[in-house]
């Protein structure tokens, strides 16, 4: 892999404090060498794939103060991130979601990127779904690493060859075969039973039992009719009856110890994004010999995106804010881009990026975007901060956690507290 480095940027001076003075009440700090990075990429392969910017950051003269907060989709590390920006602390870059970018974007802490948008020509390189994110009222101001899709599930092949080796494509049938292996003592399920998980899975059967226009009444649109349909109840039954197919320790279990079940061929099936695949590589396992991926049930032809992105705090330092500009360019490098998704599972943000280097999973969520956009069926995830600002989504979670974890809320509880959520904002 060959990286463009930037003459313009030899010795970075980073002076996080003092820069954003302007903004937040911050007294000055001394300059530092380094950028300070906030992320939430700890498991094997989220380590790996972010390995790829952060060498290619220092071979560019820039040192990376590591800032990682554990914890799957960024629970905690938004939290803290929240703290620090409440105290005038902001870390130089950290990775968000889209939402994330707006809320801090509307409160006007994100620098602005267009002079190296324009010379980089992102208008015409970057997805156009995401543009929607990081370019707000004409000005660029986050960056994307990738293109995620939330609607993929994985399965042992070992285990699914046992059982005809076809992956169910509609929920009916995966109850079918799911049935099959739980008479002869198989798992089913590898389920990481934490709320930001299985806020994902109840997503991807809504999806994947009513189809893109449902998607988009409800969790774009807040359609009430929609919301308190039977449709929406029967994807809170169906969910229940999924996660019955989970072992008993699931609860409160990692997403990337979930996944090591079916790396292990300990359980059949994995419903995650595909940042998922990341520990499939760093397992060195391959793609159709060893695991298999396909849209969750019902879900083909659609694709629930979302994408991490670095927010850069706005700075007055001018060589503070070269090094961000710098790390900004470097992330939407065509060789970074490439290298970075093919460990991380994700797609480049680029669109015109060569599917060939790509493994079969990756290759065909390239062509599958393609289709997708269109026929007007790519879908901002709910779960994954890309559909709904963090009040609302948080209404969603809290209703589908409390249903997860207590049977005595029924279905037409789970709605009603959605209703109740959604009027109290
Ligand atoms: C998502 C993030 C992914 C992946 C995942 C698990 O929110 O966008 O890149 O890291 O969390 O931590």
């Amino acid at each position: 892999m060959k990286y463009t480095a930037n003459p313009r940027v030899s010795i970075i001076k980073w002076a996080t404090a003092t820069g954003v003075a302007a903004l937040m009440s911050v007294s000055s700090a001394a300059a530092q060498e380094s950028v300070e990075v906030m992320h939430w990429w700890t498991s094997g392969g989220e380590a790996n794939a972010l390995n790829v910017l952060k060498e290619a950051l220092e071979s560019d003269g820039i040192a990376w103060e590591d800032a990682a907060v554990a914890g799957g989709s960024g629970t905690n590390a938004l939290q803290v991130l929240q703290a620090r920006v409440a105290a005038g602390d902001p870390p130089a870059a950290m990775q968000m979601h889209g939402q994330q970018v707006i809320e801090y974007r509307d409160a006007g802490l994100l620098g602005d990127l267009n002079e190296l948008a324009a010379a980089e020509n992102w208008d015409a390189v970057m997805s156009p779904d995401l543009q929607n994110y990081a370019k707000r009222d004409g000005t660029y101001v986050a960056v994307p690493f990738n293109m995620h899709r939330h609607n993929w599930m994985w399965a042992s092949k070992e285990i699914l060859d046992n059982y005809g080796g076809e992956m169910p494509d509609t929920w009916d049938a995966w109850f079918e075969v799911a049935d099959e292996m739980k008479a002869d003592g198989v798992l089913p399920l590898a389920h990481g039973g934490q709320a930001w998980q299985e806020f994902m899975l109840w997503e991807d059967i809504a999806v994947g039992l009513y189809g893109p226009d449902f998607h988009t009444r409800a969790f774009v649109g807040l359609d009430k009719t929609t919301l308190t349909s039977d449709e929406m109840k029967n994807v809170f039954e169906t969910f229940r009856k999924v996660l019955s197919y989970a072992d008993p320790n699931a609860s409160n279990r990692d997403w990337n110890l979930a996944t090591a079940m079916v790396i292990e061929d300990q359980a059949a099936f994995h419903f995650m994004g595909d940042w998922a695949k990341g520990e499939f590589i760093v397992a060195e396992k391959e793609a159709d010999t060893d695991y298999v991926c396909a849209p969750a049930p019902g879900t083909d032809g659609t694709f629930i995106y979302l994408a991490d992105y670095w927010g850069f705090f706005s700075v007055r330092d001018e060589e503070a804010r070269k090094a961000q500009t710098e790390m900004a360019r470097m992330t939407m490098d065509p060789a970074v881009q490439t290298e970075f998704n093919i460990r991380k599972g994700s797609i480049p943000a680029r669109m015109d990026i060569d599917a060939a280097a790509f493994d079969v999973c990756g290759a065909a969520a390239i062509s599958d975007r393609a289709e997708a956009t269109e026929q007007g069926t790519m879908l901002p995830s709910l779960a994954q901060n890309h559909a709904q600002p963090r009040e609302v989504r948080g209404v969603f979670e809290d209703a589908i956690t409390a249903f997860a974890n207590d049977t005595s809320i029924s279905a037409d509880d789970a709605v009603q507290r959605i209703v109740d959520g959604l009027a109290s904002l």
